[in-house]
């Protein structure tokens, strides 16, 4: 029997008990967690065009390894995205086993989620909807900063938003992502007992409400950030820019060149 078909039917060839099913939920689990925290990260990280156009350079740089080779090299950001995108591949592979294999089996479920009317059973119909949607809208994505880690910036980043048309995949990503992340977390503390504490029933609820907090404080920022790189994107095609390399302000250089001389000394 095949390990797939064993980790479906929870039984070896003997018939005996497989503990393929819950490494599997394991998996799921770790590789889900490293996604949602990644995504932190990586909103934090999208944002910092809020700031200034010279500190999403400087942090773009920075992940280039611009602390070790001069000018940066996006290679490491093509390797970074591609490791990504094996664990959001694998993570969804593991997710494609807890939906609904027919049409049948869905209204089942649907059914069943009415009669409960139970919360945290509709959460999960909206992180199937949402996992579901990623499979797509994530892949897009994720292969593009692959293979174009070069071209992200102030203006590259702006320009591939509006003038390459990603806003509308980033609106419709950006409302998957926010949703699927927090409530994907959420599961995680309800299904390995983190918190719990003396009383997992008041545990629940708070972390509902920090749930909710996450959703709409990462949606913020991210919104804003996109208004950001969309307003950019659309006076660089207004002034027939598009295409062209950010060149950080003095301030910057100045810092950069500053901080080797001193390090050179040292
Ligand atoms: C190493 C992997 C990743 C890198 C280097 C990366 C990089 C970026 C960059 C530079 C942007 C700004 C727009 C642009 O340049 O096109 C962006 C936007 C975005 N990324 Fe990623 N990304 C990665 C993984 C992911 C993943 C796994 C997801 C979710 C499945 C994701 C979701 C988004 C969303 C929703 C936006 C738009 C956010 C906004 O504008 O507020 N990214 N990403």
């Amino acid at each position: 029997m095949s390990d797939l078909i064993e980790g479906y039917l929870g039984k070896t060839e003997e018939g005996k008990k497989s503990r393929l099913p819950a490494k599997l939920d394991f998996m799921q689990s770790f590789t889900g967690g490293f996604l949602a925290l990644f995504m932190w990260g990586h909103m934090l990280f999208v944002s910092s065009i809020l700031i200034s156009k010279d500190f999403m350079y400087t942090i773009t740089k920075f992940f280039e390894g611009s602390f070790i080779f001069n000018e940066g090299q996006p290679i490491i950001v093509s390797i970074i995205a591609f490791i990504v995108f094996v664990i959001f591949i694998v993570h969804a592979a593991l997710g494609m086993r807890k939906l609904p294999s027919n049409f049948k089996q869905y209204q089942v479920m649907k059914a069943h989620a009415k009669s409960m009317n139970h919360d945290d059973t509709k959460l999960w119909f909206t992180q199937a909807f949402t996992g579901f949607a990623m499979f797509f809208l994530g892949s897009v994505h994720l292969y593009i900063i692959m293979t174009h880690a070069d071209a992200i910036g102030p203006y590259e980043s702006a320009d591939r938003v509006w003038s390459e048309y990603m806003w509308p995949l980033y609106i419709l990503l950006l409302l998957a992502v926010e949703f699927h992340g927090t409530i994907g977390l959420y599961r995680l503390c309800v299904k390995w007992g983190w918190f719990d504490g003396e009383n997992p029933k008041a545990t629940r609820k708070t972390l509902k409400k920090v749930k909710w907090s996450l959703t709409v404080f990462f949606l913020v920022l991210g919104f804003a950030s996109l208004a950001a790189y969309m307003k950019i994107g659309m006076e660089n095609a207004a002034n027939g820019t598009v295409g062209q390399k950010y060149t950080p302000t003095a301030s910057v250089i100045e810092y950069k060149i500053t901080n080797k001389s001193v390090g050179g000394i040292a």
